[in-house]
């Protein structure tokens, strides 16, 4: 079934110029980009967009480094997107990823991870939304 989900590339791999390479394991996989832009978030932008870990200690940690540089936000459309795009980050903390994934070849530790990607229907819906007006995504 074709879904659509939302990735970001994090600040360290904007940094770390991988932008090209995520973007191509994207494409790989089958991962179609359908809207995307580049941006800084603020840190309310990014408390926002992650208020489901706002009770969490790790939460303004997070937001301020979301907010450190520009990122790039995705809209990735393909057979069973949200899952294939979870398999291919790999797991949250980069040191448990499995080879061949995006955290592992560009993730330093549970923070500086690569990236993001939506984990249900419901939130890949939350996460669009939250940066892409329904008009500005193709197809
Ligand atoms: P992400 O997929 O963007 O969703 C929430 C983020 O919180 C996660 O990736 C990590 O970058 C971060 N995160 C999760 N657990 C921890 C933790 N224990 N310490 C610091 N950051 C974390």
């Amino acid at each position: 079934m074709s879904e659509r989900t939302l990735a970001i590339i994090k600040p360290d791999a904007v940094k770390n110029n991988a932008i090209g390479d995520i973007i191509a394991s994207y494409e790989k996989s089958g991962l179609t980009p359908v809207a995307m832009r580049m941006m800084q978030f603020s840190k309310a932008t990014a408390e926002g967009f992650y208020s489901v870990h706002k009770a969490r200690q790790f939460f303004d940690s997070l937001c301020t480094f979301m907010s450190s540089g520009p990122v790039v936000v995705l809209v990735l459309q393909g057979d069973n997107a949200i899952k294939t795009n979870r398999e291919l980050m790999g797991a949250t903390d980069p040191a448990k990823a499995a080879a061949g994934t995006i955290r592992k070849a560009h993730g330093a530790n549970i923070e500086f991870n690569a990236v993001h990607g939506s984990d249900s229907p419901e939130t890949a819906q939350f996460e669009i939304a939250y940066f892409f007006p329904l008009m500005e995504i193709a197809g």
